[in-house]
């Protein structure tokens, strides 16, 4: 404000004046708004018997803005035609609409699917008997078509079991669909492989599994997977499991720190960056985080993206960052990297016998702070070449 001669130019000077004479006349318009409240507080302290302030109340009440009228609210008939179920009189419903859970074809759009699929008991124990399952998510461009090797190994476990299929919204399925896949894909949308979208199928994948009530375990599978043990084994092992299977690793070279985005900041840090194979399984716990997370995700969608590669570093980041407690940090799928390359080896028909699949069942790992010979539970990738030799090596090797 000061001018070249070290002094306060004219014009300053007079509007620190005026700034001052406005300041005067505000003060003394408080102090009579002040004077006036005082006065007319008194008068009506006088004034309470003579039933004025209840006068001026009800004047002030009618003279309230007409608001917009509410909707309709929803009658009991509404409600209970929803629920199929308007019969009381004679049995028990109890819980029993509630638990079923909704059908695998729902119109909900994603926002509405996340929103509802987040929602969790406060009370941990459960006032009825309930069969845990593992919900088998397969997220695939097209057909299962490994899908009679997955129809012997679900076999004769009914009940344990839920099976989510996500695939290509163009795929069309030309030949009936086998009695486990019925009718179990989701409402899905298109993905392309590296892309964001990717996890986008992920999280839908969750969230219709997690309406299920019953569903304990989650699974991600792809068409191009197999069982490597038959389904009491993996039922059990996944129960028992105290720890998640997200695979998780730092790895200091350009395709793992390389593809770190430095707008990610302040949420994510280059330290908390993590690298992984998509192909996870976890608990319900950890899946209710996974749909919920509306902190993580958007940073992703937003900056990770081209050669960033989403699904190998999401989950691995984000399960690492909050509840890497709870991981193994390693995947219950096993792949063939030893062939290099951005993709893994596809399995020929001609490797398979009964040698290989034996590695593949015995390889040594840590299983709830123990050592365990099995290590993974499925493996890929296998085309549907290798579909005849599978099935007839199943029985022997597998044990379904
Ligand atoms: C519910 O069911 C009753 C009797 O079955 C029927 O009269 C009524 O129109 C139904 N209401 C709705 C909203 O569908
Ligand atoms: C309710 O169910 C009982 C037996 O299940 C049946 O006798 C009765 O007619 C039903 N009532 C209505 C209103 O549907
Ligand atoms: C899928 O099938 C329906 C009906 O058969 C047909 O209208 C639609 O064009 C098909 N879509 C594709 C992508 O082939
Ligand atoms: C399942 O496989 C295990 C070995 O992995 C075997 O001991 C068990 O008997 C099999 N169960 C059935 C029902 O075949
Ligand atoms: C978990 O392990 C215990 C002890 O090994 C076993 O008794 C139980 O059946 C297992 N649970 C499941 C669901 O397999
Ligand atoms: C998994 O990795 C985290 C670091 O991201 C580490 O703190 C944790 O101990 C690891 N868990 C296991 C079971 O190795
Ligand atoms: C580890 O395995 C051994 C032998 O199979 C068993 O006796 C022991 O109870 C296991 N320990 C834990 C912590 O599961």
């Amino acid at each position: 404000m000061k001018g070249p001669n070290n002094q306060y130019p004219l014009n300053s000077v007079s509007k620190l004046f005026s700034v001052q004479l406005h300041f005067v006349q505000i003060l003394t318009y408080i102090l009579l708004l002040g004077f006036g409240l005082t006065i007319g507080i008194i008068i009506s302290f006088y004034l309470k018997d003579c039933s004025f302030s209840l006068q001026f109340t009800q004047l002030s009440l009618s003279a309230l803005p007409r608001t917009t009228p509410l909707p309709p609210p929803i009658t009991k008939q509404e409600i209970s035609n929803d629920s199929n179920d308007n019969n009381h009189s004679d049995r028990h419903i109890g819980l029993n609409w509630f638990l079923k859970p909704p059908h695998v074809k729902h119109d909900l759009d994603d926002e509405e699917l996340l929103w509802r699929a987040s929602m969790t008991a406060k009370i941990p124990e459960y006032p009825f008997d309930r069969v845990p399952k593992v919900a088998f998510m397969f997220l695939t461009r097209g057909p299962v078509f490994l899908a009679p090797l997955w129809e012997k190994f679900f076999k004769g476990h009914e009940g344990y079991y839920s099976v989510y299929v996500h695939s290509n919204p163009s795929y069309n399925a030309s030949h009936p669909e086998s009695p486990v896949f019925q009718g179990r894909r989701i409402p899905s949308k298109k993905v392309e492989w590296g892309n964001v979208n990717m996890i986008e199928a992920e999280r839908r994948l969750l969230a219709n599994a997690l309406l299920d009530i019953s569903n304990q375990r989650f699974v991600l599978l792809s068409e191009s997977c197999i069982p490597l043990f038959n389904f009491s084994t993996v039922y059990s092992y996944l129960m028992n499991s105290t720890l998640n299977h997200v695979m998780a690793f730092d790895d200091p070279s350009s395709v793992g720190r390389g593809r770190y985005r430095i707008q990610m900041l302040p949420e994510i840090t280059l330290r908390q960056w993590r690298k992984g194979s998509q192909w996870f399984e976890m608990n319900r716990e950890l899946a209710l985080e996974v749909v919920s997370d509306r902190k993580y995700f958007p940073v992703f969608q937003e900056y990770c993206t081209g050669s960033c590669y989403a699904d190998e570093h999401y989950l691995p980041t984000f399960v690492s960052m909050k509840f890497w407690e709870g991981n193994s940090n390693r995947s219950l799928t096993w792949v063939d990297w030893s062939k290099g390359g951005p993709h893994p080896a596809r399995i020929a028909r001609s490797e398979i016998n009964v040698k290989f699949l034996e590695s593949l069942r015995s390889k040594k790992c840590k299983y709830n702070d123990n050592s365990t010979n099995a290590c993974f539970l499925f493996a890929r990738k296998f085309p549907p070449s290798t579909l005849s030799r599978l099935t007839n090596i199943a029985p022997e090797v597998m044990h379904f």
